[in-house]
């Protein structure tokens, strides 16, 4: 089976980095045709060069970064230092990027790639705030039929929220840009906070990636023992929740998985519940079912393809 062509949009971020390079690992069955590059865990600046290490650390300088939004669309940028550190990967000693972000903008290298490519081979993995991706279906609102699917890291339902009470953070950042997302009809895959906190990061599963030895393994270990540590004091749970990699695993081992095909809305009104997405999840409305939503997996399963996957890296 031919390996699916992606594009990554993302704010690196710890939990970006594992989710790149476990697909990084994996080429055979998901192809990188670049990365996209949104400012939300930090600035920019930080994430464009988190980018261009993380592609360094997995051998591969070839696949292009583009630097997207550095901003939400009407709001205030919200960061979160305070879970990634101040370069927002935080934790490894990476080498300084030898290469520089492409020129251009990311949002018109996404149009580009599916423009050019067959109707229903692209997929955009998102793991950040939706702002490119949203910027995207404006600016060429086409690609929307184009786009084989959003499978995107964002929301929380029966979880609640995890930078308000009823939002998460990707989806907070931007409620405008996500309300876009999810309302363009592409075929969307949504792995919220429902099924983010039963991947627990336990001290077991981080150091197994330490102990397979190579050099992302090692990078794994020092980076999710960093990040973890404002969600083992906040939730108090044996090990933090490991959010944008269940991501790149459904696109792996969809069967590690389970959820429903239900209406998802964006709340973007309300200042008290900004961000929070009113899942349908039993069916009570006759409102479109837009997004399979994603509400449970096996967690042993999730980081036995994980760490099998970045031991195939450098
Ligand atoms: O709420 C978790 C999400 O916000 C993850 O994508 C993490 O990287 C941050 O962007
Ligand atoms: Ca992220």
């Amino acid at each position: 089976m031919a390996a699916r062509k992606v594009i990554f949009d993302t704010d690196p971020g710890q939990d970006d980095a594992v989710a790149l390079l476990a697909a990084l690992g994996s080429p055979d069955e998901i192809e990188v045709l670049g990365i996209s590059v949104v400012a939300g865990n930090v600035p920019l600046h930080h994430t464009v060069n988190n980018a261009l290490r993380l592609v360094e650390l997995a051998g591969r300088p070839d696949i292009p970064v583009f630097a997207g939004a550095d901003r939400p669309f009407t709001r205030r940028l919200e960061t979160a230092e305070h879970v990634h550190g101040s370069t927002g990967l935080d934790g490894p000693d990476l080498p300084a990027a030898s290469a520089e972000a492409r020129s251009g903008h990311s949002v018109d290298f996404i149009i580009d790639i599916v423009r050019s490519s067959p109707e229903g081979t692209i997929s955009i993995l998102a793991l950040g705030p939706l702002t490119n991706v949203a910027l995207a279906l404006l600016k060429a609102p086409d690609i929307a039929t184009r786009l084989e699917a959003i499978v995107l890291m964002g929301g929380a339902y029966f979880e609640v929220g995890n930078i308000t009470p009823t939002a998460e953070f990707n989806i907070y950042v931007d409620p405008e840009a996500a309300k876009i997302v999810f309302a363009s009809g592409v075929p969307l895959t949504v792995l919220p906070l429902d099924v983010t906190h039963q991947m627990r990061a336990t001290p077991e599963r981080i150091e197994a990636f330490r102990a397979i030895g190579n050099r992302a393994g090692q990078a794994v270990h020092a980076m999710l023992s960093f990040s973890q540590g404002f969600d083992l004091a906040k939730y108090g749970w044996e090990g933090a929740p490991l959010h944008d990699p269940c991501v790149t695993a459904f696109l792996l081992r969809p069967d590690l998985f389970e959820g429903r095909h239900i209406n998802v809305e964006i709340e973007t009104a309300s200042e008290l519940t900004r961000g929070m997405t009113v899942a349908d999840f039993w069916g009570v409305t006759d409102r479109a079912k837009n997004a399979f939503f994603v509400r449970s997996g096996d967690a042993d399963g999730f980081y036995a393809l994980l760490t099998e996957r970045i031991a195939r890296l450098p």
